[in-house]
């Protein structure tokens, strides 16, 4: 970190002695101000829930500028990767720091595709879910599993350990997904086929079967990376920070990627894909594009918890640039698949289009994000809606991992332990319980 001259001040109104705390600058970005002596010198914490102004590392991997739209893995704009590379090569950008030359690529991809089987056994453990069961309660648990598959990868304090760990994560989560899909219809597991590219052997092994030849649509294989790449990290975010307070603990690197995924979950970050669809589907049965208004009505209305899904971000005050890029792919895919006309995707676009010019999304600068368009796509690939967090889930591993690799390989990392302000009984005697 780069210490800056310029020093911050706080001082309080009560005549308590003021302190002097540095400041660092980022490379690009906001600066941040040292509070980790505050406690010491002041006996006092910092307030705030949800993060809003807190850094809680510092990181090489990736930055968004929210009011430009800006995203860089790496320092590459998400654009220029979305368009040039593949998802390994991604994979290998996050993981060792740069874009792999011509021989990295084949290497990691060998090492990628070596690994690309699950234990036989996890068949076993799998099958003692309910049938019905989310695709996501399902990852949670394989993943997590895994720790106790691969022993020989669990220290977390072991850079070979961590290697491949990160390497078999990336190559067996295509595998876990496509078989939670295959149990869940019934349908017998696909192998992968290790000579297939990243995405096209997860296709294979979600819409493949062994009584006929499955062919590749080269359109739709397209669009299932682009959707890997585009969701492969975005520094800090809720799953993101869950992985590395977990991995703080020293615990080992399936389990923290399981908490990821557990995270990853909920609506308000990788659930909102499926709620997205969800949302459009309720819309339609309420009458279609017709009906839009009665629904912007509800959003608009603080009593009723209905939020437009896939619009708005943490961070993003102006269109998520994968938003953009997702929405290229999605004519692209609609297209090849002779969909343009499919009622729920224009019921999206007329629900952008009128989102986008009413005042309450514009002042308060909620634009569509990247899973306003990804449902969609994925929909029309044929995956289920009830998966589409758990594709999310796939591509944010290599993220995760990174993230965490980078913070055990920090020589200041120590386990996260946010503090609280107190507002709870003072302290009180336990009275018989006759007396209470
Ligand atoms: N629909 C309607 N109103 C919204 C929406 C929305 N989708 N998002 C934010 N708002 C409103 C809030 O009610 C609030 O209004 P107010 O100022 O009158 O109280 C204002 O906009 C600011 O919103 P916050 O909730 O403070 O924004 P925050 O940064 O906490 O939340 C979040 C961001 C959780 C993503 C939110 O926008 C949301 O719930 N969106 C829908 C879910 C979604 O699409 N999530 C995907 C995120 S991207 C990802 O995970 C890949």
């Amino acid at each position: 970190m780069t210490p800056s001259d310029v020093k911050a001040t706080l001082s309080f109104s009560d005549g308590s002695p003021s302190m002097d705390l540095p400041l660092y600058k980022g490379n690009i970005g906001p600066d941040v101000i040292d509070i980790r002596k505050l406690y010491g010198q002041t006996g006092k914490f910092t307030y705030d829930p949800g993060f809003l102004s807190t850094a809680s590392c510092n990181s090489t991997i990736t930055y968004i500028d929210g009011d430009k739209g800006e995203l860089l893995y790496r320092g590459y704009p998400i654009e220029q990767l979305a368009k040039n590379c593949d998802f390994l090569e991604t994979c290998h950008l996050l993981l060792y720091g740069d874009l792999p030359d011509a021989a990295q690529r084949v290497d990691f991809t060998a090492r990628v595709s070596n690994h690309t089987m699950v234990h036989e056994q996890m068949q076993f453990f799998l099958r003692g879910f309910r049938r019905d069961a989310h695709p996501m309660a399902i990852m949670t648990g394989l993943v997590g599993a895994l720790s106790a598959f691969y022993h020989d990868s669990t220290d977390i304090n072991n850079p070979e350990h961590r290697e491949i760990a990160a390497i078999r994560l990336i190559a067996k989560m295509p595998t876990l997904v496509a078989m939670a899909y295959k149990y869940t219809c019934g349908q017998p597991y696909m192998y992968p086929k290790n000579k297939l590219s990243y995405s096209a052997n997860f296709m294979q092994m979600m819409f493949a079967n062994p009584c006929e030849e499955y062919v590749q649509n080269d359109v739709l294989v397209r669009a299932m990376d682009r959707i890997f790449i585009l969701h492969a990290d975005h520094e800090q975010n809720a799953s993101t920070s869950t992985v590395r307070l977990c991995g703080s603990s020293g615990t080992n690197p399936f389990a923290a990627i399981a908490a990821g995924v557990a995270c990853l979950w909920g609506p308000a970050h990788g659930g909102a894909n499926e709620a997205c669809l969800n949302m459009l589907g309720d819309i339609q049965k309420m009458g279609g594009v017709e009906k839009i208004g009665e629904f912007i009505k509800q959003v608009k209305d603080k009593n009723s918890n209905v939020k437009l899904m896939g619009f708005g971000h943490r961070v993003y005050k102006n269109y998520d640039p994968r938003a953009t890029l997702m929405r290229e792919t999605c004519h692209e895919v609609l297209g090849a698949l002779g969909l343009h006309d499919d009622p729920l995707f224009k019921l999206a676009m007329a629900l952008e289009k009128i989102a986008l010019e009413d005042d309450y999304f514009v002042s308060r600068k909620l634009y569509p994000n990247v899973d306003f368009y990804s449902g969609i796509v994925q929909r029309a690939i044929g995956i289920p809606v009830p998966l589409f967090t758990a594709v999310f889930a796939l591509a944010r591993t290599v993220g995760w991992i990174a993230q965490l690799n980078e913070m055990i390989g920090d020589p200041e990392y120590k386990i996260g332990r946010p503090r609280q302000l107190y507002v709870g009984a003072a302290q009180r005697n336990v009275l018989p319980i006759a007396q209470r």
